[in-house]
């Protein structure tokens, strides 16, 4: 008999207490595992609600922040990809201006309880350790 396929581990992960989450501030970077493989995420605060996306543009797969942890364009209004420009919905990833119009980032659920930030992990994104 075959071994058993591991089970993924899809308890919450703490990822930062909520205050380090500031409004339209610098993102919380985070390591995960997708698909076997490492990569990083991202946490950013918008309109008081805290969001998560792997880091990766839609029209590249390469990383986004111009500087680590810096997604923001100018205004603090969108995330913008620092290799050619697209445009980013915070409250859903979706691509509005760009390359990748229409395309979207992979989003990461996040939980606050307590004051504390909790990534879910999922069939695609698991913890790196
Ligand atoms: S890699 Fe992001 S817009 Fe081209």
């Amino acid at each position: 008999m075959p071994d058993p396929k591991p089970q993924p581990r899809l308890e919450p992960r703490h990822l930062c207490a909520s205050v380090e989450l500031k409004e339209r501030g610098t993102a919380v970077t985070f390591d995960v595992m997708e698909f076997g493989r490492s990569a990083q995420a991202f946490a950013l605060r918008f309109d008081d609600v805290a969001v998560a996306y792997l880091n990766r543009c839609a029209h590249v797969p390469a990383e986004m922040d111009w500087q680590p942890g810096e997604f923001w364009d100018q205004d603090r209004r969108f995330i913008i990809c620092s290799v050619h420009g697209a445009l980013y919905e915070p409250a859903n990833g979706r691509c509005l201006a760009g390359p990748c119009t229409g395309a979207r980032l992979h989003p990461i659920q996040l939980k606050e309880e307590g004051g504390q930030v909790y990534w879910y992990p999922s069939e695609r994104f698991q913890p790196p350790f």
